[in-house]
């Protein structure tokens, strides 16, 4: 669990790992929600069922108190990547770190299971998320027809720094990401 930006939304923010008992549950409520998150957008192909019932477990959720201000879904990898398959924070709530923390908690944990690289994805046209990514020091590589012919994107990429008592005594390279140190973590695999 993570400490968040002050919130307006009625309580504390908190950055939770959801278990994957809580995933259906979980999907649902944001299935619901999805306009308050992503405006007129068609991303319900972005949340496939997957990603809150197999891969449950390295998703995180920020709340203030009960309301639901953000999500991210991913997964870490045996080969030591991390993926992002979305972020979202709750349109009202934007701009206060709620996105950032949602990141941290995230990477955090994948650095603490051994990922080496984050990659996510998004569409050219997207540009506050390209903003959001390279704020948090990813490249964003433009590929064309990378989801198949005329359907281009944009790749995030950022390298990770190992985690470790070492290790994390030391600053990072440039293009690398420093995460927070947690303590409540698991270090290393
Ligand atoms: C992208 C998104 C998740 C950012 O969430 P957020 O909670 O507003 O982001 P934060 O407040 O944590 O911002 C983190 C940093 O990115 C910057 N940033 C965020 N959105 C930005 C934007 N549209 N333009 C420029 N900078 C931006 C912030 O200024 C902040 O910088 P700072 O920490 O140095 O002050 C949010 O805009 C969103 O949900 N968009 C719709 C869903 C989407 O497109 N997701 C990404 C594709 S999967």
């Amino acid at each position: 669990m993570g400490q968040g930006p002050a919130g307006r939304a009625g309580g504390p923010v908190i950055a939770v790992r959801p278990t994957p008992e809580q995933g259906p549950a979980l999907h649902a409520e944001i299935l619901a929600a999805l306009p308050e998150f992503w405006g007129d957008r068609d991303v319900r192909s972005l949340h496939q069922p997957v990603w809150l019932r197999q891969f449950a477990g390295d998703a995180v959720v920020v709340r203030g108190g009960e309301v639901l201000l953000g999500y991210l879904l991913g997964v870490v990898t045996a080969g030591r990547l991390a993926y992002v398959q979305a972020v979202a924070t709750r349109l009202p709530a934007r701009g206060r770190g709620v996105g950032r923390l949602l990141y941290d908690t995230f990477l955090n944990s994948a650095r603490a299971q051994g990922a080496r690289r984050v990659e996510a994805v998004t569409t050219p046209n997207n540009a506050g998320s390209v903003a959001f990514h390279r704020r948090l020091g990813f490249t964003a590589e433009p590929v064309t027809d990378y989801a198949g012919p005329g359907h281009d994107r944009v790749l995030f990429s950022l390298a990770l720094t190992p985690l470790g008592p070492r290790r994390a005594e030391h600053a990072p390279g440039p293009g690398s990401y420093p995460g927070t140190p947690r303590s409540d973590l698991p270090q290393g695999r």
